[in-house]
């Protein structure tokens, strides 16, 4: 079984180093029907994930499984098309193992996408949504285990987990901002989880991300998350929740989701 420590790590970054010789200071995880936002990408390099050593493979729908490395508006990025999740089986050391690579090869700005469904009623399906925090009900966390001390500290911050100068930026193009509640899935929630998280505070549901958050925090890179909503959230919603629903509606919004991110590495690479 692959061991998702750090010299496996250091064996992944020695591999994508052969490929990749600018390291972007900038990763970009594609979310769930979200992977065509890889368009918007110059000067690909493309590479499997499979070829990676013991990069974990996603087996969930609307994940291709591919790094393509390149330029946007001039700034070198790294693309992730795809993500494992817990509710894939996979442990979290698995679900992380890829922000961990990410940052050992030099990236210190980690913007990841999602599909999530809308517990804030003022939110509408099709819409893009900042995260500005989470909770995480998960049952888990990524940092349980031994410490690795060249990763991260044993207890790391969680203050300021979505960087605000992005969300910042984000806020100037229009977006509205929401706490994400991280459930392990893969069932939906049911009626009264969502009026929980309501209560608890959160604006969204969805079943990804947190782990990679909380992992790229501790090694101090800066977050920047957004969520797509794919669908009111179950007891919200008028209709009953499928997968294909889902996938349809982020494929609807990723032209949307390619502009925000243009936009905002534009605003990065000037310095704003
Ligand atoms: N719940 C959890 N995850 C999701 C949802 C949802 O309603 N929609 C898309 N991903």
């Amino acid at each position: 079984m692959t061991e998702y420590n750090y010299d496996s790590a250091n064996e992944a970054v020695k591999f994508m180093k052969k490929f990749f010789h600018d390291t972007p200071q900038t990763a970009i995880v594609a979310g769930s029907g979200l992977g065509d936002i890889a368009d918007m990408i110059e000067n690909k390099i493309i590479i499997d994930a499979s070829e990676i050593p013991h990069w974990p493979r996603s087996t969930a729908p609307g994940h291709a499984g591919k790094i393509i490395a390149g330029k946007i508006r001039g700034r070198n990025v790294f693309m992730l098309q795809g993500r494992v999740h817990y509710y894939e089986g996979y442990s979290m050391s698995a679900v992380t193992f890829p922000v961990r690579v990410l940052k050992m090869l030099g990236v210190n700005e980690y913007i990841a996408t999602n599909a999530a469904g809308a517990v804030n009623k003022n939110f509408s399906v099709g819409e893009i949504i900042a995260v500005k925090d989470h909770i995480n009900l998960m049952g888990t966390n990524p940092l349980i285990g031994q410490n690795e001390p060249r990763w991260n500290v044993r207890f790391p911050d969680m203050t300021h987990a979505y960087d605000k100068k992005i969300r910042g930026l984000l806020k100037n193009f229009g977006l509205q901002e929401g706490v994400y509640a991280a459930f392990s899935g893969p069932s939906y929630e049911t009626p009264s989880e969502v009026k929980m998280a309501g209560i608890l505070g959160a604006d969204l549901v969805g079943m990804s991300t947190v782990p990679e958050v909380i992992i790229a925090n501790s090694m101090g890179m800066k977050v920047c998350v957004l969520s797509c909503v794919a669908n009111m959230a179950a007891g919200i919603s008028p209709v009953e929740l499928t997968e294909q629903e889902v996938i349809d509606n982020m494929k609807k919004t990723s032209g949307k989701l390619a502009d925000v991110i243009v936009n905002l590495i534009e605003k990065l690479n000037s310095g704003e």
